[in-house]
C-alpha cells in the first residue's frame, strides 16, 4: 500500500458530508438536486485524497437515522447511490481504488446492495486508496452489534470475559480492518458527530467548515489537510 507522501498527511480521513439540502435550498432547487451535486463532490474527494497520498477515506453517506427522512428523499438517495456505484466500477479499476462499506448494509434496497457487493468484489485486490462508504451506518448500532458478537463468543467459551479489552472491541467493529481516522471533516457548520464513528474518532482531529458539501472542492480539502498538518497531537501526553 502507498505510504503517505508527507508524514503530516492523515493516513485515514473521515468526512461527514453535510449540507446538500441547504445547498439546494439556497438555489431554490429541490433537495434531490443537492444530493446530486454532492455526488460530484465525492468524485473530487477521492481524486484529491489519492493525489495527497491518503490511504483510507471514509465517507458518511447515509446514517441509521436518515431512514427517518421522507420516503421520497430516501428513494432518491438510494437511486443516486446505485447510479454512483454503477458508473464507478470502471473508474475505480483504472484508479486502483478499493471500495469497502460499513453499516447495516442489509437494510439497503436489494438492487443497491447487489451493486455494492459487485463493486466491492471487483475492487478487492486494488492497492490504491481504500474508499469506505458508511451506509445505513450508526455508531451505536455498530457497537451494539459488536457487543452481541463478543457475547456469543463468551457464551460458547471461545472468548474469556476477563480478557475483553479495547482491542477486542475494535476487532469486532465494522472497521476492524482499518486504522482509526486521524482527521474528521464535517461540512455545513454543525458541531456534532451525528452517531458517526464514536469509538474510532476518540483521538481524531476535527475540522469543521461552514461550506456545504457540494461547495467543498479540492482546494478546500487541501486547506483542511494543511491545517491538520500544523497541529500537535498529544494523545494524552505532555
Ligand atoms: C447530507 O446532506 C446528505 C445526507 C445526510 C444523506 P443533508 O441532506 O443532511 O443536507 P442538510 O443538512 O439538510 O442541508
Ligand atoms: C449526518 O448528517 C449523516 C450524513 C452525513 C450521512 P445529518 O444531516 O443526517 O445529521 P444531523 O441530522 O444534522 O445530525
Ligand atoms: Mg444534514
Amino acid at each position: 500500500m502507498a505510504m503517505p507522501t508527507h508524514p503530516e498527511v492523515p493516513r485515514h480521513l473521515a468526512v461527514i458530508m453535510d449540507g446538500n439540502g441547504r445547498w439546494a435550498k439556497s438555489r431554490g432547487l429541490p433537495r434531490k438536486a443537492g444530493h446530486r451535486a454532492g455526488a460530484e463532490t465525492v468524485r473530487e474527494a477521492v481524486d484529491v485524497c489519492q493525489e495527497m497520498g491518503i490511504e483510507f477515506l471514509t465517507l458518511y453517506a447515509f446514517s441509521s437515522e436518515n431512514w427517518n427522512r421522507p420516503e421520497k428523499e430516501i428513494e432518491a438517495l438510494m437511486k443516486l447511490l446505485e447510479r454512483f456505484l454503477k458508473t464507478k466500477t470502471r473508474e475505480f479499476a483504472k484508479k486502483n481504488v478499493r471500495l469497502k462499506a460499513i453499516g447495516q448494509t442489509h437494510r439497503l434496497p436489494d438492487s443497491c446492495r447487489a451493486e455494492l457487493e459487485k463493486v466491492m468484489a471487483e475492487t478487492k485486490d486494488n492497492t490504491g486508496i481504500t474508499l469506505i462508504l458508511a451506509l445505513s451506518y450508526g455508531s451505536r448500532e455498530e457497537i451494539a452489534d459488536a457487543t452481541r458478537r463478543i457475547a456469543v463468543k463468551v457464551q460458547s467459551g471461545e472468548l474469556d470475559a476477563g480478557e475483553i479489552g479495547n482491542d477486542t472491541i475494535a476487532a469486532h467493529l465494522d472497521t476492524a480492518e482499518f486504522p482509526d481516522p486521524d482527521l474528521l471533516i464535517r461540512t455545513s457548520g454543525e458541531l456534532r458527530l451525528s452517531n458517526f464513528l464514536l469509538w474510532q474518532l476518540s483521538y481524531a482531529e476535527f475540522y469543521i467548515t461552514s461550506k456545504n458539501w457540494p461547495d467543498f472542492h479540492k482546494a478546500d480539502f487541501r486547506e483542511a489537510i494543511e491545517n491538520y498538518s500544523r497541529r500537535h497531537r498529544r494523545f494524552g501526553r505532555v
